[in-house]
């Protein structure tokens, strides 16, 4: 469920017409909803009703402050993956204690970062790494809390691009090393063991891998107990899947998937954390753009957008299907007809749908994506120097800009000339 609902034929971001956002701030832009992002974080919250828990959101998915802020102010920790979201959650107010570090390669500089900033745990996804980690927490007189992050060798039968659970992808330690792993963690300094680590893959339409994974953190846990190591938290990653399409997908509830959490792994007393992103932030966002011309092709129609790969590459990175809709929703029983929809980007892969029926639109015509809070934005880019997207939260009747169009001269000052030219 999400807040972006036609009223009186026209589009609402909960109390606030679409079409009155883009007369204000243009178009293309990202708006999300604060309703949504509280709704769904709560939904894992009440899924993990009854456990000591802490929903860390991966801010990969939408890291705009304001979004940090609103789901911090629920008690939300944070999920980073580099120093820059380590700073993007500090600067929003998230204490470090409700911060974890995850990814495969955190640098000496981010690793010091976080433990002088203070952090929850690291997330370890090498015996390197670890080593690492022990050298700088001793140099500083520290202890860092880690997790070690193990790979269970399951199939999360997502897209291959973002299935990060198999032993051929470059995620975490093979489960089957583990306790080799977690001895010599034991034997080192500035290390405290706390825990396990597992995330098999993003956008998860099943809970059978989630299964699979959990059962066999589960013996894990145990095996790693009797080895003597005090496991007491589980960080169970995040990647359930949203509704990309209205009709045919309806991948499990955050409910459903907290059912999972406590039957595998409930008996074992752990404090338990995830680390959902999608879920929390892709139906809490759309990418609202005009029509600028409509190209009649050979034996297509081409519906030509001023939002292009650049502000939303999912289509193009993943072959993504995100709904697009007339921002002033079409009569009932008009002719619908196929279009190409694509943007002004100079590639043919800046496609964002092939033969999608749509009703009539013409330009000056306003459309959006929907789904497109989570991995939207945050991947925007300014290829082709079209200027990065903005960002809008809407709260109730309110919406602020809280990231604004950069001008033309904001972008090429970024440059810098080097004195021999
Ligand atoms: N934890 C870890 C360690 C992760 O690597 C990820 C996502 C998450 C949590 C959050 O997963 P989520 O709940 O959002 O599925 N750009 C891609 C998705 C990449 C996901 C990367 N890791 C897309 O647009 O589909």
């Amino acid at each position: 469920m999400d807040h972006f609902l036609y009223r009186d034929g026209e589009l609402f971001a909960e109390d606030v017409a679409v079409a009155d956002i883009a007369a204000q701030v243009g178009t293309p832009f990202y708006c999300y909803s604060t309703a949504t992002l509280t709704r769904h974080f709560q939904l894992f919250n009440e899924a993990l009703e009854g456990t000591d828990h802490l929903v860390c959101y991966a801010m990969k998915a939408a890291s705009n402050q304001a979004i940090l802020k609103t789901l911090a102010a629920l008690g939300a920790g944070m999920d980073v993956v580099s120093g820059g979201e380590y700073a993007r959650a500090k600067a929003a107010g998230v204490p470090g204690d409700r911060i974890v570090f995850s990814g495969v390669g955190k640098t000496a500089a981010e690793i010091r970062a976080a433990l002088d900033g203070g952090i929850r745990q690291f997330n370890v996804e090498s015996e390197p790494e670890l080593r690492v980690i022990s050298q700088i927490a001793s140099a500083m007189g520290a202890t860092a809390p880690v997790t070690i992050r193990v790979n269970p060798d399951v199939d999360a039968k997502t897209h291959a691009k973002i299935a990060t659970g198999k032993s051929e992808n470059k995620f975490g330690i093979p489960i089957a090393k583990a306790r080799a792993v977690y001895a010599e963690a034991a034997s080192l300094p500035g290390i405290e063991v706390i825990g396990i680590d597992v995330h098999i893959g993003s956008q998860l339409t099943q809970l059978e891998p989630y299964e699979q994974a959990y059962q066999k953190v589960a013996e894990l846990t145990e095996q790693l107990r009797a080895d003597g190591h005090n496991i007491r938290r589980l960080d169970l990653g995040g990647g359930l899947g949203i509704p990309y399409t209205r009709s045919n997908e309806a991948p499990p509830l955050p409910m459903d998937y907290g059912a999972l959490v406590k039957r595998t792994l409930g008996h074992l007393g752990c404090e338990l954390e995830i680390e959902p992103g999608r879920l929390i932030a892709g139906n809490a966002g759309i990418l609202v753009s005009e029509v600028i011309y409509v190209k009649d092709g050979v034996g297509r129609t081409f519906l030509i957008l001023d939002a292009a790969m650049n502000d939303l590459i999912r289509p193009a990175m993943y072959d993504a299907h995100h709904e697009i809709v007339p921002v002033k929703e079409a009569e009932p029983g008009v002719e619908m007809a196929p279009y190409d929809i694509v943007g002004p980007v100079c590639e043919s892969g800046d496609t964002f749908a092939k033969g999608r029926v749509m009703p009539p639109l013409q330009a000056g015509d306003l459309v959006a994506f929907r789904s497109a809070g989570a991995y939207g934005a945050v991947m925007s880019s300014e290829y082709n120097t079209r200027p990065l997207v903005p960002e809008v939260l809407v709260n109730g009747d309110q919406f602020a800009v809280i990231r604004a169009r950069p001008s033309f001269d904001e972008i090429i000052n970024r440059d810098t000339i080097p004195a021999w030219l």
